[in-house]
């Protein structure tokens, strides 16, 4: 794993983003896996920047994003969907039909799911993939317990996550209990990973990722086995990292 230090929240998502912008520059139909939660915003904030300076265009490239609550439409403010429209999509030169969220509010979850997965195999998979880490080591919704094995699926989200994310509702009661989440297996098939991580409350994940034993009770160590990973993380996530 390669580790890059950033000095803060900013530099993390500065280098992000030239890591993306250099990745669509040298192949214009890009396929590229994206997060949600507060990790990526400043990325997101910075890809917008690079676009209006003219230094970048996504109008070939294809998104995929790692999860969707189950049971928010479209218009949710909390949905995944409207977070990436509103944060990122809406402010570049992406062709709608090019973007892809698993669709939470199907009638058939499982058959959404599997619908899903033989979309991101369709478009060739990911090339790069963004990744943020949960305090309890989920990555996508893949909270811990999760087979390394799974692909796209319908998970029942971990009562930590929820309060950790009830932060974004008016109350945790208004927490989906249940998302789409790519699998462990989905994201380990990308080309390349990259995480970012900041702040210190990461800092015990990050060191657990880094140096724990790779097991299901903590799914990220599963990073340590993929051949392409690059951790953008600030300062403060690395300070219990010697
Ligand atoms: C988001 C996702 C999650 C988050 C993780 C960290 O699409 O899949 O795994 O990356 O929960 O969230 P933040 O960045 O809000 O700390």
């Amino acid at each position: 794993m390669n580790i890059i230090q950033a000095k803060d929240y900013k530099e993390m998502g500065q280098i992000a983003a030239k890591k993306i912008m250099e990745q669509v520059n040298a192949k214009p139909e890009s396929v590229l896996g994206l997060a949600t939660g507060s990790t990526p915003e400043g990325l997101y904030e910075e890809i917008i920047q690079a676009h209006k300076d003219d230094n970048v265009s996504f109008k070939d490239v294809t998104t995929f994003n790692l999860d969707e609550y189950v049971g928010l439409d479209k218009d949710n403010h909390q949905s995944y969907y409207y977070y990436m429209h509103h944060l990122l999509f809406n402010h570049i030169d992406i062709n709608g039909g090019q973007v892809n969220l698993p669709n939470g509010d199907a009638l058939d979850l499982q058959e959404e799911c599997n619908r899903y997965e033989k979309a991101i195999k369709q478009a060739d998979g990911i090339d790069i993939q963004i990744l943020g880490i949960g305090l309890n080591g989920h990555i996508g919704f893949n909270e811990p317990g999760t087979p390394f094995s799974m692909q796209t699926h319908i998970v029942d989200l971990d009562e930590s996550t929820r309060q950790a994310n009830a932060r974004f509702f008016d109350s945790i009661d208004d927490v989906p209990l249940q998302a789409i989440t790519m699998g462990i297996d989905t994201i380990m098939q990308s080309k390349q990973i990259i995480l970012i991580v900041s702040g210190l409350q990461k800092a015990e994940a990050l060191k657990q990722l880094v140096n724990g034993p790779v097991t299901e009770d903590f799914p990220a160590s599963i990073l340590q086995k993929h051949a392409n990973v690059t951790i953008i993380a600030d300062q403060d996530a690395l300070s219990k990292l010697s």
